[in-house]
């Protein structure tokens, strides 16, 4: 089980358990913390799964792919440099601890 640490777009913080395997959304969305909508399924193609990962923290993920780089061009908020689509992300055991803010809004 991992630990994954969510913060609102109005400050509030929580603790989300998730499992290896699941991406990103599928954790968030389980652990009904509002934020994220993942509209198109996880198919990287409505960016309303929009997340910033904190900066300290992006080098334990994969560079997005050319998908969703494309996509995270039309996400509702501005784009910050630890923007990435949550659908995107598959959790894995070095993604203990994880942080990551939501925007204020998907669309
Ligand atoms: S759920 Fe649609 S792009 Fe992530």
């Amino acid at each position: 089980m991992l630990l994954i640490h969510v913060t609102t777009a109005q400050g509030a913080t929580h603790d989300v358990t998730a499992q290896t395997g699941q991406t990103l959304l599928e954790a968030v969305l389980a652990s009904g913390v509002d934020g994220l909508l993942g509209e198109c399924g996880g198919c990287c193609s409505c960016a309303t799964c929009h997340c910033m990962i904190d900066d300290a923290q992006l080098a334990l993920l994969p560079a997005p792919d050319s998908s969703e780089a494309q996509m995270l061009d039309f996400v509702a908020t501005e784009r910050m440099p630890g923007s990435r689509l949550a659908c995107q992300i598959k959790l894995q055991a070095q993604h203990q601890g994880l942080k990551l803010t939501l925007p204020e809004r998907q669309f």
